[in-house]
Parts: C-alpha cells; sequence; structure tokens
C-alpha cells in the first residue's frame, strides 16, 4: 500500500449476539477511499423483504459484523422529527445526520443517551426516513459512518443501495425481492408482535409509495447491483433464504 491516509470514524459494531459502540481508527486507502479488503457481504431489497432479519442471521452464522444501514436514515428521520425540523431543510438535516449521537448496545438503539430502539421502527419515522434519504447532502453525510464498519472478520450490511453505491466491491451481493402482498402481510404481523396497531391496507400502501419513492429517486436509488445474485424470498421462510445466502457464500468461497 503506497499512500496510506488515517479515517477517524465512528463505528457501530454489531457482532453476533451482542452490541456495542466504540469509535475507531480505520485504516484508509487513499486512492480507492475504502478500508483495505475485508469482506463484505451486501442485502438489498425493498421495505419489508426480510432483509434485515436474513443479514442478522447471516452474519451470526459467520461470525460477522452487522450493519443496518436502514437504522442510520430511521434515526436521521427521528432526530429531524424530534427537533422539529421542516423536512425540506435538507441542509439542517445533513447536519444532523453527520453527527449523529447513536449508541448501538446489547440489541437497543440510543439517540443522544435515549432508548429509541421502539421508536425508529414506527411506520411514521420509516416514512420520513424514506423522504429524507432521498437528499444526496443526507446519503453523503452518513457515507463515512457506513463505511467504517468493514472491519475484520467481514460486515454483513442490509439496504438499499449497500452493494451498489456503499460498497461496490462486495464479496457477495445479494439482492432480495418478494411479493408486495406477502410483504405487507409479514410487516404486519411483525407491528403487531411488537405491539403496535396495524392495519394491512394501509402498510401495503406505504410499501408501495415507500418502494416507489426508494427506486424513483436520483441519488442511490432501489436497484441490485449488475453482479447481484437474485433471491425471491415469496415462497421461502427465513431458515430457507438463510441457507440461499450461506450457500451463495460457500460458492464465492467466503
Ligand atoms: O430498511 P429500512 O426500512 O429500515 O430503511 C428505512 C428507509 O431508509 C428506507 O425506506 C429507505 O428510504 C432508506 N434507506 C436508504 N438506503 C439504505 C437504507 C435505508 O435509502 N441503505
Amino acid at each position: 500500500m503506497d499512500i496510506l491516509n488515517f479515517f477517524l470514524g465512528r463505528a457501530f459494531f454489531r457482532s453476533a449476539g451482542s452490541s456495542r459502540f466504540h469509535f475507531c481508527l480505520v485504516v484508509m486507502d487513499s486512492q480507492e477511499n475504502s478500508p483495505k479488503k475485508v469482506v463484505v457481504i451486501t442485502i438489498d431489497g425493498p421495505t419489508a423483504s426480510g432483509k434485515g432479519t436474513v443479514a442478522q442471521r447471516v452474519a451470526e452464522s459467520l461470525g460477522f459484523h452487522y450493519l443496518d444501514s436502514g437504522a442510520l436514515y430511521r434515526l436521521t428521520a427521528l432526530s429531524a422529527l424530534q427537533a422539529d425540523l421542516p423536512l425540506d431543510d435538507v441542509t439542517a438535516i445533513a447536519a444532523l445526520a453527520q453527527e449523529l449521537p447513536c449508541v448501538f448496545r446489547h440489541g437497543r438503539v440510543l439517540l443522544a443517551g435515549e432508548d429509541v430502539t421502539d421508536k425508529i421502527r414506527t411506520e411514521e419515522v420509516g416514512n420520513t426516513a424514506s423522504k429524507i434519504a432521498a437528499y444526496q447532502p443526507v446519503r453523503d453525510a452518513l457515507k463515512a459512518l457506513q463505511v467504517s464498519f468493514r472491519q475484520a472478520p467481514g460486515l454483513v450490511t442490509d439496504g438499499r443501495d449497500m452493494g451498489t453505491v456503499i460498497f461496490p466491491d462486495a464479496d457477495l451481493k445479494v439482492f432480495l425481492t418478494a411479493d408486495v402482498a406477502i410483504r405487507a402481510e409479514r410487516r404486519y404481523k411483525q407491528l403487531l408482535e411488537n405491539g403496535f396497531p396495524a392495519n394491512i391496507d394501509t402498510l401495503r400502501k406505504d410499501l408501495e409509495d415507500r418502494d416507489k419513492r426508494d427506486s424513483e429517486r436520483k441519488s442511490s436509488p432501489l436497484r441490485p447491483a449488475a453482479d447481484a445474485v437474485m433471491l425471491d424470498t415469496s415462497s421461502l421462510d427465513i431458515d430457507e433464504s438463510v441457507q440461499r445466502v450461506l450457500d451463495a457464500c460457500v460458492e464465492k468461497k467466503i
């Protein structure tokens, strides 16, 4: 490595099972502006496609770290809502994203010391996240933070642009899809299980709106990377979906 520079990043490590947060020093290659080759598996896909659960289970199986990139957009959205910021104030929202005071610990998420694990999962925060995620300055503000998760022994990450923009050199890229009716049903059950009120028709409409916004935006639209493995989970349960990704890892010699 001829030219090195050092990037001081905030990294959230959720290694299999437990969560901890710390500041870290990441060695960066100044030409590529990405940490040196630590294995990365990216799992992108639309809302409620099951990518979060699959990504966490794959990370646990491999003993890798896990990054839920959607949580960072949700935390930014919650910060903006709590600060009563107009949702079209791109500069102020990007400034919040740049300095997110968040901690991931023992499966909980703290924002400025407040436990917001449940708050960031509401539909209001999810829909706001999808709106502010369309702003390029917000995406730019969260990029270095996401890249800094790339730590040995490896990373499994889920989102919308993990394989296309944040980790274009990922060792395995998976794009998860599922029929919209099935995704709405899964999200409905998940919300009820977690004690949130839900209406299946409203949920389906929200999913469709969010997919449309995520797919049609100019900045990092939701789309499979050219080299992604496509996985339709409509007729698969979680165990089967996880196994398909693990099989793809074996094929890629990960
Ligand atoms: O995945 P999740 O539903 O938690 O993400 C919330 C929102 O954040 C998404 O609807 C999407 O608009 C945005 N997002 C994004 N890029 C990512 C992850 C999430 O734009 N990598």
